[in-house]
């Protein structure tokens, strides 16, 4: 705990987060679906983190939906903007908490290590859209 605080604390000084504003459209099409996509070997982030459950900052979806609508959207949208400090991926607890230790992430995660490495294409996504990319670009 005391290792995340500190580490926490030390990104913390980056002066870039004041200016970047996270796009609510790159959200919706490029960070969503990773918490719905299968990978190998992992249970889906929308299994554990849908709202009802401990740690729930997504939505719970419609019987049938294959995807959010547009106030749930919102919702989580909202809810996983908590999860990170705009313009620095690295001190942002969404993308440390799922990574391999080894290659940077935080202790423990329940739901596993999703993230192999700060490669892997979800990591870069998130780091994409933490910095702030838009989705027209
Ligand atoms: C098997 C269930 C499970 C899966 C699948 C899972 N998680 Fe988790 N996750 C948990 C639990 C339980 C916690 C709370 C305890 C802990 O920190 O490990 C947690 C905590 C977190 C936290 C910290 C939340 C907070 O409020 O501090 C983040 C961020 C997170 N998970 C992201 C993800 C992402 C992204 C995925 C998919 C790539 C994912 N999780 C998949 C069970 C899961």
């Amino acid at each position: 705990m005391i290792m995340i605080l500190a580490f926490t604390a030390l990104m913390g000084q980056q002066p870039a987060e004041a200016t970047v504003e996270l796009d609510f459209e790159f959200f919706r099409s490029q960070v969503q679906p990773i918490f719905l996509e299968r990978k190998s070997g992992f249970t889906r982030c929308v299994v554990c983190h849908a709202e009802g459950g401990r740690v729930g900052f997504l939505e719970e979806m419609e019987r049938g939906a294959t995807e959010w609508d547009e106030e749930q959207s919102r919702a989580n949208f909202e809810a996983v903007s908590r999860l990170v400090v705009p313009g620095d991926p690295l001190a942002s607890r969404l993308l440390m908490h799922p990574l391999e230790p080894d290659a940077g992430g935080d202790e423990f995660h329940n739901g596993g290590r999703q993230f192999s490495s700060q490669e892997d294409p979800w990591f870069q996504t998130l780091a994409a859209w933490v910095n702030g990319e838009t989705a027209g670009q």
